[in-house]
């Protein structure tokens, strides 16, 4: 199981698809597993639920994928503030996708399916992100100013020298 998190826009599912075409296996994003389970959008569960309810449904999902088959997973931008979330990444490879937070708003801003966009904190919320995005991770690749192949091939690198091989 490789497991990418990182911060909004930093190209979690567009590499995660490019990694799992390059090592034949599946992709899969916890957010569209969460969409169609609960056959609701992102932010209507926001709405419905609030944000706590969308964090339980989340870290439930994910526990579920992550015990699930060997796939390239991508997790939502939040998923890694969760104690939870974390003690059960634990012993997966999990890839940090770094990104700058302006480059993360030049490429989201403005996008009415991520909720979160819309908090006037979201500076402080990216700040305070990074401790448990590298707590979680067993790997970080740079992401900011590179094309998503570019930044797949640096995953793969990455895990590779991480692995010894
Ligand atoms: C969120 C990020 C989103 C999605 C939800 C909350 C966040 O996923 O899980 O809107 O809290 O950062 P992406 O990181 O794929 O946009």
């Amino acid at each position: 199981m490789i497991v990418l998190i990182g911060f909004m826009g930093a190209g979690k599912s567009t590499v995660g698809r490019l990694l799992a075409a390059r090592l034949g296996l599946d992709f899969v994003d916890a957010d569209a597993v969460i969409e169609a389970e609960q056959e609701l959008r992102i932010p209507a569960i926001f709405e419905g639920y609030g944000e706590a309810g969308f964090r339980r449904i989340e870290a439930k999902t994910i526990a579920k994928l992550l015990t699930g088959p060997e796939v390239v997973l991508s997790l939502g931008g939040g998923a890694p503030a969760s104690a939870e979330v974390r003690a059960a990444l634990a012993g997966h490879q999990v890839v940090l996708l770094d990104i700058e937070f302006e480059e993360a708003c030049r490429r989201v801003g403005g996008d009415s399916s991520r909720p979160m966009l819309t908090r006037p904190d979201l500076p402080e919320i990216y700040a305070n992100r990074q401790k448990t995005y590298r707590e979680a991770a067993s790997v970080v690749v740079p992401a900011g100013g590179r094309k998503p192949d570019e930044v797949a091939a640096a995953v793969l690198d990455a895990l590779s020298a991480g692995s010894g091989s």
